[in-house]
């Protein structure tokens, strides 16, 4: 049997300020499993969340995977092994992949809208990667993490991250790459805690149904490279008054076109809403934040560091609120190999 490396790797949370949201309708001929987006994005890597992740061979010969301390047998387990299946695929390795113990800790709740999948899948396939012992370029780990999960492309990276579009068929010119790092600009993203718990219906999913029913799908995808161009100036400018409302704007045509679809998905809550509504009226007092949310009814708030503390702490006073947590630009992902 082929021996296998032991590796660990670290890779950090990301929010989109930019959001994607709809995958590529699939070309005849080419596998489905390249989970190409229909639109770019950009994000903020973030510095205290965070996934852990070690790939060693199996004690037991068989598949493990262990996450937060517990042995999961579920589809995201299946996931998981998933995706080194992807990663031998690449290795031009024949025959079956090395059974693998993958030994996971998330700190950041999982699948609650706050990019788990984002910071677990760039730490898989990095530390998948070594242990399998795949020579590839951090471009092509990028791209591998898209497969997992579209998010995770931007989490190889520290600071500010795009992810391109692309438009080959077979998804290589779909890559991110760092536009700025973490020490480019001393901003902070306030996460205002709504509710706990896993979100409702999973990305995949919600996207697929936006594609399939809603009619504003296409206006989504049409608007997003502008979106991209100007809010890329904008951090390129150090310049939150040009950032946040394309930020906001992208985020609600994001939200609307979820809206539309039938049924409907809502990820927010009334507190979600409270909170924008707050985020505004502080803004109005001359406290500058903009606001963003994903597939969960948390809200992510960008701000200067200078005004972080003040805008927190009025947003922690919101009925409802459950913890408001200050996080700075986060680095890039690292890997380390043992034996
Ligand atoms: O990478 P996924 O499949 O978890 O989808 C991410 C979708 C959003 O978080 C809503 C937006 C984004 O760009 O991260």
């Amino acid at each position: 049997m082929i021996g296998i490396k032991t590796a660990r790797a670290i890779a950090h949370s990301n929010i989109a300020l930019i959001k994607y949201w709809g995958k590529r309708e699939g070309t005849p001929g080419v596998p489905d499993d390249l989970n190409l987006p229909a639109v770019g994005s950009l994000s903020l890597t973030l510095d205290s969340l965070r996934s852990e992740t070690e790939v060693g061979p199996s004690p037991s010969e068989r598949d493990a995977f262990v996450l937060n301390g517990e042995h999961r047998g579920d589809t995201m387990a299946a996931k998981v092994f998933r995706h080194l299946d992807r990663i031998w695929a690449e290795t031009g390795n024949s025959g079956p992949r090395p059974p693998c113990q993958v030994i996971s800790h998330n700190h950041l709740p999982t699948s609650a809208g706050l990019a788990s999948s984002a910071s677990g899948f760039a730490a898989l396939t990095l530390a998948g990667a070594a242990a399998l012992e795949l020579d590839a370029s951090p471009a092509a780990l990028s791209a591998l993490a898209r497969r997992g999960s579209g998010s995770a492309a931007r989490s190889l990276w520290g600071g500010f991250v795009r992810l391109e579009r692309g438009h080959l068929a077979d998804g290589s010119d779909c890559q991110a790459r760092p536009l700025f790092p973490a020490s480019h600009w001393d901003v902070r993203l306030l996460i205002v805690h709504t509710a706990r718990g896993p979100k409702a219906i999973g990305s995949t999913e919600g996207m697929e149904r936006c594609r399939r029913t809603s009619p504003y799908y296409s206006s989504w995808v049409d608007t997003s490279e502008g979106d991209l161009a100007a809010a890329e100036a904008a951090i390129a400018a150090r310049d939150l008054a040009a950032l946040g409302p394309v930020m906001e704007q992208s985020c609600f045509k994001m939200h609307a076109c979820m809206m539309a679809t039938y049924p409907p998905i809502i990820y927010w809550n009334g507190v979600t809403l409270e909170v924008m509504r707050a985020v505004w009226e502080a803004r109005e007092a001359g406290l500058e934040g903009y606001a963003t949310s994903d597939a969960g009814p948390h809200v992510k708030v960008l701000c200067l560091a200078a005004t972080a503390e003040a805008l927190a702490e009025r947003l922690a006073a919101q009925p409802g609120v459950l913890a408001v947590e200050s996080v700075g630009p986060g680095p890039n992902a690292q890997v380390e190999v043992f034996g």
